[in-house]
Parts: C-alpha cells; structure tokens; sequence
C-alpha cells in the first residue's frame, strides 16, 4: 500500500508537486497522468526516498518515508524513466548483482526465476552480453527484472512500456496483473492512455503539480461529462493541442517552399 499525504517538493521557488494525496491500495494498479513536467517522475522519487519533501510525507506498507526508509524500500521495487545501468556487467550478472544486495537467498530458486523472467521478456540470450551493447528497450527489460528480484509488495513504474515492443509490453502487462492478483500495489505512470485504460484500477490526472481528478474510469468519464476515451478526458482537463497556433505553424512554414 501506497500513501501519499500532501507530498510537495520546492526546488528553489518553483513547486513541482503540489500537495499530493492519493493511495495505492493493495491488489491496486494506479496510473500517475499528466503532461511532460507535471510531477509525475518527481512524486516517484520521494516515494522512493530518492528526493527529500519539501513539505508532506507518505507510507509505503505502513512505513514512513521519513523515518522508516530502508524499511520501505526493502518492499519497494522501482523502474525508473530512464535506467542507468553499469554498462560493464552483463543482463545476468548485473541482475544476480542486484538480487545479492537485496540479500535475497532462494538458491537454485533465486536463478529460475531470473531465468524465467528474462526468458518471458525475451532477453535470455542477450543476458550474457554487456550492458553497454543493449538497446534502450532491452535496458529498460533488464531494470524491470531487477526491480522484481526480491518480490516486492510495492512496485513504482515510471514509464515501464516506453520503447518496448508490443510483445514486450503485453508480456509486462501480464505480470503487472499477476502480481495485482497476488496483492502488489503497483504505481505507474504513462503517457500511452491506451496501457492507462487497459491495466489501472484507478488513474490520477496530475497537471502543474497538483491532482486535478482522480477516480476509476466510469467515475472519470463522469467528471468530464460526454466524453467517453480516457484521451478525451485527458485533453478536456489538461487542455488539447492549440491547433490555431499549429495552423499558424504550418502557414508560415509553407511559405518557404
Ligand atoms: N532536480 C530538479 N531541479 C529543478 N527542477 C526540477 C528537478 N527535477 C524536476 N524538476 C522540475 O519539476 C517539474 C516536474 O518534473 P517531473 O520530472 O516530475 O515531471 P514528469 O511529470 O515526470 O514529466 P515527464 O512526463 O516529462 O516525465 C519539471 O518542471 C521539472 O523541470
Ligand atoms: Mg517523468
């Protein structure tokens, strides 16, 4: 379980997040929305204890992100936007890597599973190559690998699907609802609105910050009356592209040609 109290983080005079309150229940896929630069990635890394609240705090499984912070991360496990892996270990040894700082201890387990999970996601061959020579949808597969190895309770997905390919992302898809069942509370944000109506119980619209509506799907769409696709929803409360602006655009541009 995930819950935010009036999460804020200032840097200097700008408020990237605003007073944010929400929970991720147990069994409970919530997807964080909002447009680029709204504090999607920035609420992740609090949650994490990756950035300190300015103002506001939260509790992963009951324990506080201010006083209880390894205990937290010892149930979380986090993918974040763009990985950084050690680029001189390969998939496989940087995943056992991983696995032996969590101290996870399952023995011959411990391996079939990482053997599994990099053979579902297709990067079993390419587990004994350099980090250095994967691509950046393999990266972002090997980081998720590495952030289920010691089972967490509580996963963190800042944008997981991005760059992967459809097999890919139907095969996280599949894990992510497994895990649900098994009563995870898994966190995630995408700007694909498709994954968003697809996997999450409940989604949060975030915009500058600070939550502008929050709710299952049905109780979105009648917030935002008439409008039926989660994009619609999305574009009426976060506003649409300003297509006179494009025109504009497009008329200038034309000129040169
Ligand atoms: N370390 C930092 N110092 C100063 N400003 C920052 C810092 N990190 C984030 N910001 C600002 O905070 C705001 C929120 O950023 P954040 O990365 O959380 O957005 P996001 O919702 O994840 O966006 P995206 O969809 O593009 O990933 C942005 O305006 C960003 O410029
Ligand atoms: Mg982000």
């Amino acid at each position: 379980m995930i819950e935010s109290q009036d999460l804020t983080k200032k840097f200097g005079d700008f408020v990237a997040v605003d007073h944010l309150s929400f929970t991720v229940k147990s069994g409970e896929i919530y997807g964080l929305l909002g447009p680029n630069g709204s504090g999607k990635s920035t609420t992740m890394r609090m949650l994490l204890g990756l950035l300190k609240p300015t103002e506001g705090t939260a509790k992963i499984n009951g324990h506080g992100i201010k006083d209880e912070i390894v205990k937290a991360k010892r149930v979380t496990g986090y993918v974040p936007e763009n990985p950084v892996l050690p680029e001189r270990l390969t998939g496989w040894e940087y995943v056992n890597y991983v696995a032996d700082i969590w101290r996870v201890d399952r023995g011959e387990e411990r391996t079939e599973d990482i053997e599994e999970l990099l053979e579902l996601l297709d990067i079993r061959d390419a587990s004994d190559d350099l980090i250095e020579t994967y691509s950046q949808g393999m990266t972002r597969k090997v980081s998720l690998v590495a952030a289920l190895v010691h089972r967490p309770q509580v996963l963190i997905l800042d944008e997981v699907q991005a760059g992967i390919d459809p097999r890919g992302a139907a095969t996280i898809k599949e894990i992510l609802n497994g895990l649900r069942r098994r009563g995870a509370s898994i966190l995630m944000s995408t700007h694909v609105l498709e994954i968003a109506e697809q996997m999450c119980d409940r989604v949060g619209i975030i915009k500058d910050g600070k939550m502008i509506a929050e709710g299952t799907l049905d109780e979105l769409r009648e917030k935002a009356e008439g409008q039926s696709s989660l994009e619609e929803i999305f574009l009426e409360l976060t506003g649409g592209p300003d297509m006179q602006l494009i025109a504009s655009y497009l008329e200038d541009s034309g000129e040169e040609n």
